[in-house]
């Protein structure tokens, strides 16, 4: 773990060792043109650059999408933007990248909303809740309607603008030995993400939850720090936690969504036209990476399963049900964690086939 955090040190140093070279060499270009009489507005033809930095490889769902933004931003914009793409936690961790967005250092961010509650916004943890979801369909209708319009409304105040909610899927739940009813969850460590409500479902099984940078769990996993975790198949494939994990249940028992956030501050100071761009690609990025998310999800599974390094248990529906009975407390519990409102606009956003 020391020689990651080390390395993650480096690459960062390297980061900010380029970003002040970049200015200098900026700063250089501006005098010599200050030099040659050229009148500043000619001058000013940079650019303008957007930092997206995010946790998951390039090759996930929130990985295609990034990229799909930039072409299209950059495209849409005629140049005028430059997309830098940093993935795979490369320039921050989780924690750090949100506290990169607030000091202006990154301007665009996709994080799972259950990492939220640093920004001041644990409201987005109610769509951790178990079973919340019954579909990718239902999810896309409830983020899309007042709740997500409601949510993003909570981030205004903190300097942060919410663009779009991107899909990843259900979570899968793993660890070294078969999870198949409650009972077996018993005593375990598991890595959850950085939402309360996922401490506390796992708490209702007996589990011992505990918050970890996603670029730390492979290591977590295979020497024992946590005995499994939760997350998605194209999380599991290209994290390669399925190495590392003997059994993965496959319940649909939470959801694993991603708000698209800006810093505020550069949103609106950059020239209306282009934002309007970036919204037309913003918009378009967004309906790529959700329609893509269920597919990516399934060839993850078959790609585990080719593998052979590990079983996947699909549950079947009593045993879905006794996890949900299980879990099913949280909704009390969240009251107090999330607040009432938000509970209230979900259950009148959600159809009651869920619940
Ligand atoms: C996690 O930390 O497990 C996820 O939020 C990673 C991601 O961004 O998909």
């Amino acid at each position: 773990m020391s020689t990651a955090r080390a390395a993650d040190r480096g690459r960062r140093a390297v980061g900010l060792g380029a970003r002040a070279s970049l200015r200098v060499l900026l700063a250089g270009a501006v005098a010599g043109l200050l030099l040659l009489g050229l009148p500043f507005a000619a001058q000013a033809q940079q650019p303008i650059a957007i930092k997206f930095s995010h946790v998951t490889t390039p090759d996930t769902p929130k990985g295609k999408g990034a990229e799909k933004f930039k072409e299209l931003a950059e495209k849409y914009t005629g140049g005028k933007v430059k997309v830098e793409v940093y993935a795979n936690s490369q320039l921050y961790k989780d924690k750090e990248e949100i506290e990169a967005l607030q000091l202006g250092a990154v301007q665009m961010l996709a994080p799972s909303t259950a990492k939220f509650a640093p920004l001041g916004a644990k409201e987005f943890e109610a769509l951790d809740l178990p079973f919340l979801f019954a579909d990718e369909e239902e999810y896309a209708q409830v983020t899309k309607g007042p709740v997500g319009k409601w949510l993003f409304q909570k981030l205004e105040a903190k300097g942060i603008s919410g663009l779009a909610f991107w899909d990843n899927g259900f979570h899968m739940v793993s660890a070294n030995r078969p999870l198949i009813t409650p009972a077996d969850f018993q005593g375990l460590k598991f890595r959850i993400s950085g939402s309360k409500v996922a401490d506390q479902y796992f708490r209702l099984l007996g589990g011992l939850p505990q918050i970890l940078a996603f670029s730390e769990v492979y290591q977590a996993l295979q020497t024992g720090v946590v005995d499994g975790c939760e997350n998605t198949p194209s999380n599991y494939l290209t994290q390669k936690f399925y190495e590392v994990q003997r059994h993965i249940s496959a319940a649909d028992h939470a959801h694993l969504q991603y708000a698209v956030i800006v810093n505020t501050k550069f949103w609106n100071g950059l020239p209306a036209e282009i934002r309007g761009q970036l919204d037309k690609a913003m918009n378009e990025a967004t309906d790529y990476t959700n329609s893509i998310a269920s597919k990516e999800n399934e060839d993850s599974i078959a790609q585990i399963e080719a593998s052979g390094k590990t079983t996947i248990h699909v549950l079947t529906q009593p045993q879905r049900q006794a996890w949900k009975t299980a879990m099913m407390p949280t909704y009390e519990w969240a009251k107090g964690r999330v607040g009432r409102e938000v509970l209230e606009l979900l259950s009148k956003a959600i159809d009651s086939r869920t619940h």
